[in-house]
């Protein structure tokens, strides 16, 4: 889409596009703050933001109220309690361009009426995760929260006390009594690469890149889950404080660091426009080698007080702008999709391209996600195709150029059969409501050899069977032989014993450690049992919670029978379980419901010896309790409270609502406990709370 120039369009014209841009990047900005998945590149938001605002410098008087240029994010999602900043959280000014930076730099000089000599700035890379405020009392967090719509935000308290590198308490001295320190939670590639690899053996969503990973992981209800992600932290600025404690932003970067924080490495002091630019040069040289996604630089005026004069308009501040990467982009062809079937049968297209070098890499494969995707864009064998790294990751096709089609090509048919021999049919997915979405699965389950293959490499994976020694390859030649049908032949694989050894490659070593492998995993805890099905919608962290629900096999399996049946009681005490709704229960009676799955698991039982499950206690005086901790905590950390409390049979949550049955509550301790009291519940110190579960 070519738009109109701004200065041709009239009055009307500007009024409905202001209208329609409000709409879509209100739409954008939900899906990016709120639903962490967002459906356009920042390429592409940027380019929508810039042309609202050029609109609204044309005709200033159409500015809208609800104008996206006067706001920041989006407004919070309903599941955290608001927690108002103490200063509000901004945003920066973007700068596309040496010109931009040059106009930036002679701003801030025009208005402290500063004549020849060079302003300092700091250049710090910009981290692209998502902000957080982390409030400190006498040194102690006692809160912290997401940007939100950048005056109230959520409290994650909980989930950012899970962070390493978030200090519970500041170290050294001198940090004011009270202060919001405020910066970035990310994720780092390698990090990203391993959560989506567990969530895609798990059959469970993927995220496309490390940002909305790194938001996705810190807004979650269960601070547990967030445990599990190694979500990292850069202090870069503070909101509120009660007293000051640096002269220059450098100065306040070096005393966050004392105070135990990691600040951005590379960022660095410069002087004048030259030392900006030269800053912006360095940073584009050193991104693919940082691990982690940036994607530009900030300048900020080094000294604070003039940082002060400089202030701020509407949503950003005159003293710093962030100097933006253009989107890596580059053009290629595309050559072929190829159809990828998944553990749970869904097919994804791959785009193989004609190798090209997209910021440094080479990029040979792209994902178009589902048939949707290939419809909206309408891309086409081929088509010369633009590719972009998103969030520097994952290469995706963000447009065709028609102007370049070859005659021939013609629309892509997504194949209504599944690519394997047995060509079962491909059924359009739909939720539990009956409406359909974008996912297409081959309905052959597990009679599909590609499914299969998945499923045993789910089986044999790392948090599953953990079977040294049997990889896609062996997984694969084993399967031709006839050998692997399903999980259970593994264990039987040492009938072949003298077959193997016949076979090129196998020397007597690798049979026999692969067979000791195999015969170390014969016993297995109950949760990896679990895990190890492969089960839709049962990751390792459900599988876990059934486990221990469930205690032993027997349980498990038997339960998982009448869920099949829908016997209402097995579906309630599977329901009650901790984080166990709909999509699981749907899931396991479908899978317990089909005879070659009853089947698979019985022979798979007779092969193991599975342990049980540690089941929490009953009999304490806080069992089956719902209990939140809040403030700071002096005898033990949370970490151990909350050990403390399942071990004794509570369910530990993060946030107090009528479900909560008790609240800890520790020095510092804010809107959590006023919701208690408004709710009329039980609250009790920490010496209170240990001398209950003494007995
Ligand atoms: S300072 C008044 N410093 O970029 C705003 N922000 O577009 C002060 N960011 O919301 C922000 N690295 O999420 C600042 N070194 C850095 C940053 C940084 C990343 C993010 C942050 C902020 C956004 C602004």
């Amino acid at each position: 889409m070519t738009a109109k120039p701004v200065d041709q369009l009239t009055e009307a014209e500007a009024v409905e596009e202001l209208t329609k841009l409000a709409d879509e990047i209100t739409a954008h900005d939900i899906r990016y703050y709120q639903e962490d998945q967002p459906s356009v590149s920042d390429a592409d938001y940027d380019a929508l933001k810039q042309r609202n605002t050029a609109i609204e410098q044309a005709f200033p008087h159409l500015v809208r109220e609800n104008s996206p240029s006067l706001r920041v994010g989006a407004a919070r999602s309903e599941q955290f309690a608001p927690v108002e900043h103490g200063v509000p959280m901004l945003s920066l000014d973007n700068a596309f361009s040496d010109e931009d930076a040059a106009e930036f730099d002679a701003r801030v000089k025009r208005f402290l009426r500063l004549d020849s000599d060079p302003v300092a700035y700091t250049a710090e890379p910009k981290i692209d995760g998502l902000s957080a405020s982390l409030r400190y009392e006498n040194g102690l967090l006692v809160r912290g929260a997401t940007r939100g719509d950048g005056r109230v935000g959520e409290d994650v308290t909980e989930n950012l006390r899970t962070l390493s590198e978030i200090p519970k308490r500041l170290k050294g001295a001198g940090w004011p009594e009270v202060i919001e320190v405020r910066g970035e939670v990310y994720l780092g590639h390698a990090e990203f690469a391993a959560l989506n690899a567990a969530a895609e053996a798990a059959g469970q969503r993927t995220y496309a890149n490390p940002r909305n990973a790194a938001a996705g992981s810190l807004r979650q209800i269960d601070p547990k889950i967030t445990a599990q992600r190694p979500l990292r932290f850069f202090a870069y600025a503070w909101g509120l404080l009660s007293g000051p404690f640096a002269e220059t932003q450098w100065e306040a970067l070096q005393k966050l660091k004392a105070w135990g924080f990691q600040t951005t490495p590379q960022s660095q002091r410069v002087e004048g426009l030259e030392g900006l630019l030269a800053a912006y040069r360095e940073a584009e040289a050193v991104r693919p080698h940082l691990g982690f996604d940036i994607d530009g630089v900030v300048y900020k005026v080094d000294r604070l007080d003039w940082q002060s004069r400089l202030g701020f308009v509407s949503r950003a501040p005159r003293w710093g702008i962030a100097r933006k990467f253009p989107a890596q982009q580059a053009r290629t062809v595309l050559e072929a999709i190829d159809i990828q079937v998944g553990r749970t049968g869904a097919l994804t297209p791959v785009a193989r391209l004609t190798p090209v070098t997209v910021g440094g890499v080479v990029v040979t494969n792209a994902t178009l996600h589902n048939a949707d995707e290939i419809a909206r864009l309408d891309v086409r064998i081929g088509d010369t195709v633009i590719l972009q790294r998103a969030g520097d990751v994952i290469p995706q096709i963000v447009s065709v150029i028609e102007a370049e089609r070859p005659a021939e090509a013609h629309p892509y048919d997504f194949p209504h059969e599944c690519p394997c021999p047995l060509t079962t049919p491909v059924v359009r997915e739909t939720t539990a409501t009956g409406a359909e979405t974008v996912v297409r699965r081959c309905s052959g389950e597990f009679a599909c050899p590609f499914q299969k293959l998945a499923h045993l490499r789910h089986f044999v994976s790392r948090k599953a069977f953990d079977i040294e020694g049997l990889g896609e390859k062996q997984l694969t030649a084993f399967s031709e032989r006839g050998w692997l049908t399903a999980p259970a032949d593994i264990f039987c694989l040492h009938e072949h014993r003298d077959e193997l050894l016949t076979t090129e490659r196998y020397g007597e070593t690798s049979v026999s450690n692969l067979l000791a492998n195999i015969e170390t995993r014969r016993t297995i805890a109950l949760d990896r049992f679990i895990y190890g099905l492969g089960i839709r919608h049962i990751g390792e962290t459900t599988a876990t919670v059934m486990a221990r629900g469930y205690g032993t096999a027997e349980a498990f399996l038997a339960a998982m029978d009448k869920v099949a049946d829908r016997d209402p009681e097995a579906i309630d005490e599977l329901d009650a379980m901790d984080q166990i709704g709909s999509a699981v229960i749907e899931a396991a009676a479908a899978y317990f419901a089909e005879d070659h799955n009853r089947k698979l698991v019985q022979d798979l039982r007779e092969q193991l010896t599975i342990l049980d499950a540690e089941k929490p206690k009953t009999d304490t005086a806080v069992a089956g309790k719902t209990v939140v901790f809040t403030g700071a905590l002096e005898k033990m950390t949370r970490d151990e409270a909350k050990a403390q409390a399942e071990r004794l049979g509570a369910k530990v949550s993060g946030s107090v609502s009528k479900k909560t049955d008790i609240v800890v509550a520790g020095p510092g301790a804010g809107s959590k406990l006023k919701t208690a009291a408004e709710l009329g519940i039980q609250v009790l110190t920490e010496d209170e709370w240990l001398a209950l579960v003494a007995g």
